[in-house]
């Protein structure tokens, strides 16, 4: 989603915010712009697309040593290129990028700002103007103001022509981070765009502002209070952010995750007790006994993650757990329980619906753990205790090993809960097991990548397609439909294969290939059951299976090592993104860069 950087120092910031605007593309985007303290003034350059065209047609004038640019996701106002970041005032003299929506931008549009022309449709040029219209000659004064007017959330950067050395900068509920260079500084949304640069950052924290100059930055409270801020070190490594001789990030990252299941496990495993050893959880055996209900929250693949990890928790514990989208429960005023555990799963740790869940939660007394890839991230800092993935940096828009990495690290999570409750020192140890045996299970099923390839082909060719599972098999082929239609766009619909039959069996014909889920488990019968309904239809079959069980007239088998079967989702999933990924690339789709979608949704 959006992204925001900025540079004061004594370099050129233009070659510097364009090279931090590519790093922050993975985000998702549909324009971007720089502004410039150049010598002819506030000089903009900004237009719909990619960063590459942005580059491309920059003006040979453009340069200057404070500059800010921004990555833009649409949401008030197509993707155009006025409607791209920055925006200015009136006079030009002040530009401004956001992340974020000002709620209160139509309201400050009819009165404060009754007189202005606007240029664009976005709620951000209210900003530019606003800020423009106070009184206080220092800037950071002018933008202090402005915001006490403010309604929603925000993460911005500032420059004016009459403050040519710095930058202002301010957050509320989107994410901002300062970085600290040698006789420069940085501000950006995300740490990634700065690697090439710094790792020392402050993060700012809501409702806080900074003034950032070559040689110094301050920061302090909407209500003009001083803070002291520390500076850490940002966790983000170079080699993330190089493909490494793969096509794309979504390949590179589906190859990782041998290793990234490595990393979620290192440490954590309890032979002795056989159990999981999770530092970060804050909850004693006392806790966990009087633990009635857990609920998980998440959004996209973080909740089908969850909705992997809420049946594998009630499955060991028998404490009742569901997963739920965290945008509906924060809606629905839901009822907050005090022998209830939430679960907050994000990988970028910023999606706002996620983190809205959570603050819900709070308010009401709730205990919310985290299970989050992105250190230091809003989700990570708001809840009091978690589990991080280690999964590394996710890049590609879909997401593919912190799915894996999250069902991992729920698995090791229900085991603890499981093993102070009923389940034994024996099962204990054969899921540790397996557990331990699933980075070399999931190379083997990546050795057979290109018999999957084949088979996508079917997807490919089909305009709308059909993932069918039951209970943790369900799981699974909703995240399975969802990789399909996120990235090849043909369309792809999870349905609990006992339901075919009432109501999607209609559309079952020829041309709608149906991808089946079918563990060897005590549903196998059933499963073979929905395919043999299917098949009377002439529905072609992909069937996706650890059973060496022959499936006769179906178009493919593909088959994944035996685990134990609370962990099969983990390792039935992984073909489906392989699915997915070579339907996409046989499509010539943008893999890494979905369109309309975006990585980290930072607004409602
Ligand atoms: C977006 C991404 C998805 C992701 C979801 C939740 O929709 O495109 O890939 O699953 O957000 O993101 P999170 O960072 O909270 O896991």
């Amino acid at each position: 989603m959006c992204g925001i950087v900025g540079y004061v120092g004594d370099k050129d910031a233009v070659p510097i915010l364009f090279e931090a605007l590519q790093r922050l593309e993975y985000r998702g985007y549909d324009s971007a712009g720089v502004a410039v303290l150049g010598r002819g003034g506030v000089e903009i350059h900004k237009r719909a697309g990619r960063v590459d065209a942005l580059v491309s047609t920059a003006p040979k004038h453009l340069r200057g040593n404070v500059g800010i640019g921004h990555t833009r996701w649409a949401t008030h106002g197509e993707p155009t290129d006025l409607n791209a970041h920055p925006h200015v005032d009136t006079a030009g003299s002040i530009a401004v990028v956001h992340n974020g929506i000002i709620e209160n931008a139509s309201e400050l549009r009819a009165t404060v700002l009754a007189d202005v022309v606007f240029t664009s449709q976005t709620d951000t040029e209210v900003l530019a103007h606003l800020i423009a219209a106070q009184p206080q000659p220092e800037l950071e004064e002018a933008v202090r103001a402005a915001l006490l007017l403010v309604e929603g959330a925000y993460g911005l950067a500032v420059v004016s022509l009459r403050h040519p050395d710095r930058i202002v900068a301010a957050r509320n509920g989107s994410p901002v981070l300062l970085g600290i260079g040698n006789g420069e500084h940085f501000v950006a949304s995300d740490a990634s765009a700065l690697v090439r640069h710094t790792d020392q950052v402050v993060y700012l924290d809501d409702r806080e502002m900074a003034v950032l100059e070559a040689d110094g930055l301050r920061t302090f409270t909407l209500d003009a209070e001083q803070t002291e801020k520390r500076p850490t070190t940002a966790p983000v490594s170079k080699t993330a952010y190089n493909k490494a001789g793969h096509a794309d990030y979504m390949h590179k990252e589906i190859c990782e995750q041998p290793a990234a299941v490595e990393r979620a496990l290192s440490g954590r495993i309890d032979r002795r007790f056989a159990t999981s050893r999770l530092g970060g959880i804050d909850l004693l055996p006392r806790d966990i006994l009087a633990l009635r209900r857990i609920k998980v929250l998440g959004c996209g693949s973080a909740y089908y993650a969850g909705l992997v990890g809420a049946h594998l928790i009630e499955s060991l514990t028998r404490i009742p757990a569901d997963a739920e989208t965290a945008s509906e429960f924060r809606y629905r005023n839901p009822v907050i329980g005090a022998d209830t555990l939430y679960i907050a799963i994000s990988q970028s740790g910023e999606t706002f619906d996620t983190l809205a869940a959570v603050q819900e939660i709070k308010r009401k007394g709730g205990r919310v753990l985290g299970v989050v890839n992105t250190p230091g991230s809003t989700i990570a800092r708001e809840c009091e205790a978690g589990i991080y993935l280690h999964a590394g940096p996710e890049v590609s828009v879909t997401s593919t090993k912190t799915f894996t990495s999250t069902a991992v690290v729920m698995a090791l999570f229900a085991l603890h809960l499981g093993r102070v409750r009923d389940v034994g020192p024996a099962d204990g140890g054969r899921l540790l097991q397996a557990l331990a045996a699933l980075p070399e299970q999931i190379r083997e099923i990546l050795d057979g990548e290109g018999s999957v390839a084949d088979t996508a082909k079917t997807l490919a060719a089909a305009s709308s397609t059909f993932y069918i599972g039951r209970v943790r098999g369900y799981h699974v082929a909703r995240e399975g439909a969802q990789k399909l239609k996120e990235i090849s766009y043909v369309h792809a619909e999870a349905y609990p294969a006992a339901e075919l039959k009432h109501g999607p069996l209609a559309l079952v014909s020829s041309e709608t290939p149906t991808v089946v889920i079918a563990p060897s488990d005590d549903l196998w019968d059933k499963n073979m059951g929905s395919i043999a309904e299917i098949r009377a239809r002439n529905g072609p079959v992909v069937a996706v299976t650890d059973s060496p069980i022959p499936i006769p007239g179906i178009s493919a088998t593909i088959r994944v090592p035996q685990t134990e079967p609370e962990l099969q989702p983990i390792l039935l999933a992984i073909p489906l993104q392989l699915l997915a990924y070579h339907a996409a690339l046989s499509l010539g789709r943008d893999i890494d860069k979905p369109r309309n979608l975006a990585k980290s949704v930072t607004v409602e």
